[in-house]
């Protein structure tokens, strides 16, 4: 096929989780070519890219010119925005948000599809107003419908890698024996993700079924697990022995992100309310197929991180 034929897709965010999930899918699918964008085109990972086919452009979120750039007759955009622990700008989501929505309605993007999040302001009737990670993708969505561009909507959930790649996920409590922690009840649910694989093979599936999904919102999960079942399947998978523990809050107040507003009032309101209580997964299903399970994802994944 000629590849000058084929539709461009810009990904922002390639060298990261869902983002180079999103571009292995397109790859593998041989129907698109493949634009990441990255603020550093030398960067070992930007280079993994290039030698794979993909054409990698500079370009920095924060900067209407690089986007406009980078859009340049593209034909779609894969896109989240990025949550920052200290944000350089106030509502910075927002910003990120609104530069990448305002360059692609500018280029004439035919189909964005967005990385987003549901308000936990809304969902938890203004009880839990500091997950921004939250409440800025929802701005940001409802932004986009504003502008009457193109666009299918991903809720993600809980990132599987959160339990594999995060060793500040656990503590030590004896030799090859860790708890999963939290500051929740550990029977909370939470629907589980799998950013780095079959997400952006549903992503892929969006891009070539326009008609059918743009406008529509999914929730792009496999399953609900508990805090428990997580704790457990882990241990399960790597033979340490794990369980899910709740922190007092002397001890959240110690842990580096659990301490955190964002992470206590995410936590706090997916306990009360739940993740996406507007959602099912049936929908999903549906449209893109069974997304594969927490014990796939494992089985993929060649090792967990724990704390030393
Ligand atoms: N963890 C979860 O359970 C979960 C669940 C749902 C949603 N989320 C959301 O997922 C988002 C993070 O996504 P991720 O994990 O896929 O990201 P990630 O792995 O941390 O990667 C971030 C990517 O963004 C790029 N980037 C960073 N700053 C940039 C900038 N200023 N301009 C342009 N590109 C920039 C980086 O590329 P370069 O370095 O190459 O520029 C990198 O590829 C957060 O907003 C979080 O709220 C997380």
């Amino acid at each position: 096929m000629d590849l000058s034929a084929k539709p461009t897709i810009a990904v922002l965010g390639a060298t990261g989780q869902q983002g180079s999930a999103v571009v292995n899918a397109l790859l593998d699918s041989q129907r698109f070519a493949v634009r990441a964008l990255s603020r550093n085109v030398k960067s070992s990972a930007a280079n993994a890219l290039a030698s794979r086919g993909v054409e990698v452009v500079q370009a920095d979120v924060y900067n209407a010119g690089d986007l406009e750039r980078a859009f340049a007759g593209a034909d779609g955009v894969f896109f989240t925005t990025l949550f920052e622990l200290a944000p350089r700008l106030l509502k910075n989501e927002l910003v990120q948000g609104r530069n990448v929505a305002d360059a692609a309605k500018r280029a004439g993007v035919k189909h964005v599809i967005f990385s987003t999040l549901p308000s936990i302001r809304e969902i938890s009737d203004g009880k839990y107003i500091h997950a921004t990670q939250f409440d800025e993708k929802a701005e940001v969505a409802e932004y986009i419908r504003s502008l009457d561009l193109p666009t299918t909507f991903f809720v993600y959930g809980y990132f599987m890698t959160n339990v594999t790649r995060d060793p500040n996920v656990y503590r030590v409590v004896g030799p090859d024996a860790y708890e999963l922690i939290a500051t929740v009840p550990v029977h909370t649910k939470v629907p589980v993700t799998d950013a780095t694989g079959d997400a952006g093979r549903a992503v892929v599936k969006a891009f070539l079924n326009p008609t059918d999904t743009i406008g529509r919102e999914y929730l792009l999960s496999s399953e609900y697990k508990t805090i428990a079942q997580l704790a457990a399947e882990v241990g399960r998978h790597t033979g340490k022995k794990i369980r899910a523990v709740q922190l007092t809050p002397e001890e959240t107040s110690r842990h580096v992100f659990l301490r955190l507003r964002p992470s206590q009032d995410m936590f706090n309101s997916i306990h009360e309310f739940g993740y996406a209580p507007h959602l099912t997964l049936e929908p999903t299903v549906q449209a893109f197929g069974k997304q594969g399970s927490f014990a796939d994802f494992l089985a993929r994944e060649k090792k967990v991180a724990f704390p030393e």
